[in-house]
């Protein structure tokens, strides 16, 4: 008897993790510091929930079943917002929303791939990816990164067998927030390009990218949808997590073949998320700019006050949109010492070797620290804890 789908995968690791939290109790002068999720912790801004009142109060549609690669009128939103952040061109059938960016990878994947197929993840990867890809029946071929974490097309180059069918990357990245520069991804595109395979960019905290200006130029290619399918989430940008609202940007024939997907799966995107994001986009721009420096002054206490670790032979390995990754000092395993950190610390966080293929080394000695919802007081009293552990 084969093994059903979902045997072929381990269970999800953030709720893993949120076991680790039985049964501890944490005195009220060291609350637990919560740096394990990479989910707001609030509710989208009052202006849009009243917005979001106001259509499900009057809009009937914002009830029903809509188009299956969603709401037009978001997804001409989105070609318009791209052509003009990314300087190509991006036209409204290249665009479906999804119900969340998980699910716009499910979706391209179950158009790209087969049984036994390929696909090249950098590792540490994203764990959903590696899931989906377990109960797809596809291969992830883990793509090894170095110092600075970034992964590189030539090492790739060399991983790519008559099965490969796509790399999937993610800039910024989670778990590692290193933002890759546009040469690294455009060496990926022209690599993807030349063996006729695709490159999904997963580009979920793009709203959080410290560079100003387009992070690549893949848009620019006029033919870039023969390659390119990248994908995006509203959940971080706009605090609508619990809406599910994602999209996927790819040539109108993929769209076509995801419409299959998303139509036997959900039918269609929520109706109300999908109308607070077009909200969200036409009304929160400067908002969302407030946000996204707040993200970058956390990010810069993670660097201000990482003496702290570093003395104590901590090394931050990578930082940036949501994430700091970590290399501990202990002589025990990032999966024993995650759950401990609990007990001693206060502080939940996912350790290395939820983001690793069980045979590729590394991930024991690392940690992920998601930090866009502790402030900088928050991170130095993190730090604080971590560094005064003996272990
Ligand atoms: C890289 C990446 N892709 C996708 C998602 C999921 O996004 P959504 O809520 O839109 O499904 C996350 C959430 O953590 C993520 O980190």
């Amino acid at each position: 008897m084969s093994l059903s789908r979902t045997a072929t995968t381990f269970p999800p690791p953030v709720m893993e993790a949120r076991r680790w939290l039985d049964g501890v109790t944490h005195p009220a002068d060291r609350p637990l510091l919560n740096v394990s999720q990479a989910a707001p912790v609030d509710p989208p801004p009052a202006a849009m929930r009243e917005a979001m009142a106001e259509i499900v109060i009057d809009d009937p549609a914002a009830h029903l079943y809509g188009p299956v690669l969603g709401l037009p009128e978001l997804r001409a939103e989105v070609a318009k917002q791209w052509t003009a952040s990314y300087g190509g061109d991006v036209t409204a059938d290249q665009v479906a929303i999804t119900s969340g960016c998980n699910q716009a990878f499910a979706a391209s994947i179950a158009t790209l791939c087969g049984e036994g197929d390929e696909v090249i993840i950098p590792v540490p990867y994203y764990f959903n990816h590696r899931m989906w890809l377990d109960m797809s029946g596809v291969k992830t071929v883990a793509l090894t990164t170095g110092e600075g974490m970034i992964p590189d097309a030539d090492d790739a180059a060399k991983l790519i067998t008559p099965r490969t069918r796509a790399i999937a990357l993610v800039s910024p990245n989670n778990p590692c927030g290193v933002e890759y520069p546009a040469a690294t991804l455009h060496a990926f595109f022209e690599l993807a390009r030349a063996h006729g395979i695709a490159l999904i960019v997963d580009e979920t905290y793009r709203d959080f990218d410290s560079r100003s200006g387009a992070p690549h130029d893949l848009f620019t290619d006029p033919a870039w949808d023969d390659t390119l399918i990248q994908l995006y989430s509203f959940s971080k940008a706009y605090r609508l997590t619990g809406h599910r609202v994602g999209a996927v940007i790819a040539s109108e024939a993929r769209l076509a073949e995801i419409e299959k997907f998303l139509d036997t799966v959900t039918i269609c995107p929520n109706q109300l998320g999908q109308r607070a994001a077009l909200w969200g986009m036409q009304n929160l721009t400067q908002w969302l700019a407030g946000e996204r420096e707040e993200i970058l002054d956390r990010r810069a206490a993670i660097h201000d006050h990482f003496h702290l670790l570093a003395d104590k032979g901590w090394k931050l390995l990578g930082c940036g949109a949501y994430f700091a990754y970590v290399q501990h000092p202990f002589d025990m395993s990032s999966a024993d010492l995650a759950p401990l950190l609990v007990k001693e610390a206060g502080v939940l966080l996912l350790p290395g070797t939820m983001f690793m293929p069980e045979d590729v080394p590394g991930g024991e000695r690392q940690l992920r620290i998601a930090f866009a919802n502790i402030d900088s007081s928050g991170v130095a009293m993190l730090f604080d804890r971590l560094a005064s552990l003996s272990l």
